[in-house]
């Protein structure tokens, strides 16, 4: 049985990188995903919206296997952004425009109403995304993929490379999402305390392995593997 909290189930799940990942994501959560570089984490991140398929093991997604969903639904439904942002050439609003459209969803005022979201000004949408700065040009991702109206959205170390006062800017933003406009989030970030600030919920990965998965203030506050200990320490 799934219950109705469980939106994201992992099962077993093994790739070349990753090995026996189970892991569930619950409605209403922020999950953040930390663990050195090379961890997998990013691995992990792409197994939720099919950017890549694990060799054995089952992922299921609102109780039904992810690969009967089509993938242009899927990656809808469980959005995701990166590091430095994906956008293509062109203007913020047709950067924003593009996946509504896809699905005819696209109205008057819709564009005004995301750059409100990110605190953008309304007349950014007739911007080159070349001319925006870094912290600009995470924001119009970030509603870029909100504009597709995600039930769950994953996001990889998407303040990386920005500055103190774009990065709070954008912590606020997404604490506001859940629950309503997002029903969870699951954020890789090397930023330990970023992952504690945001968390419900913290895992722990080392060498494509979970060693450790808690609530993220129990977890913080009592780590019970070496492992753990040791990378809050570094
Ligand atoms: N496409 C790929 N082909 C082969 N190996 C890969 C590929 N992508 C990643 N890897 C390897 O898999 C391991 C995990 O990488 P991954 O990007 O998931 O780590 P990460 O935890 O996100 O690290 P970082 O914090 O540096 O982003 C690394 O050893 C990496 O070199
Ligand atoms: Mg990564």
């Amino acid at each position: 049985m799934v219950s109705d909290k469980t939106l994201i189930k992992l099962q077993h799940c093994s790739t070349q990188i990753l090995q026996d990942i189970s892991l569930e994501i619950h409605k209403g959560e922020i999950v953040t995903l930390i663990g050195s570089s090379g961890a997998g984490k990013s691995s992990l991140l792409m197994l939720l919206n099919r950017l890549n398929d694990p060799d054995t093991g089952s992922i299921h997604y609102r109780g039904k296997d992810v690969k009967e969903f089509g993938i242009t639904q899927l990656r809808k439904s469980i959005g995701m952004v990166f590091q430095s942002s994906s956008l293509f050439d062109g203007t913020v609003e047709d950067n924003l425009c593009y996946g509504p459209s896809l699905f005819g969803e696209w109205e008057k005022g819709m564009g005004e109403r995301l750059l409100d979201n990110v605190q953008l000004p309304r007349d950014y949408l007739k911007r080159n995304v070349e001319d925006l700065s870094g912290g600009e040009k995470q924001r119009v991702a970030l509603a870029r993929t909100l504009a597709n109206k995600p039930d769950v959205l994953l996001l990889d170390e998407v303040t990386s490379a920005l500055d103190l006062k774009n990065v709070e800017l954008i912590e606020a933003f997404l604490l506001g999402l859940i629950p309503e406009r997002v029903h969870a989030i699951v954020m890789v970030t090397h930023d330990v305390a970023q992952a504690k600030r945001l968390g419900n919920r913290t895992v722990f990965m080392d060498e494509g392995k979970i060693v450790e998965t808690g609530n993220t203030a129990e977890l913080f506050e009592n780590p019970q593997t070496e492992k753990l200990q040791y990378f809050l320490k570094e």
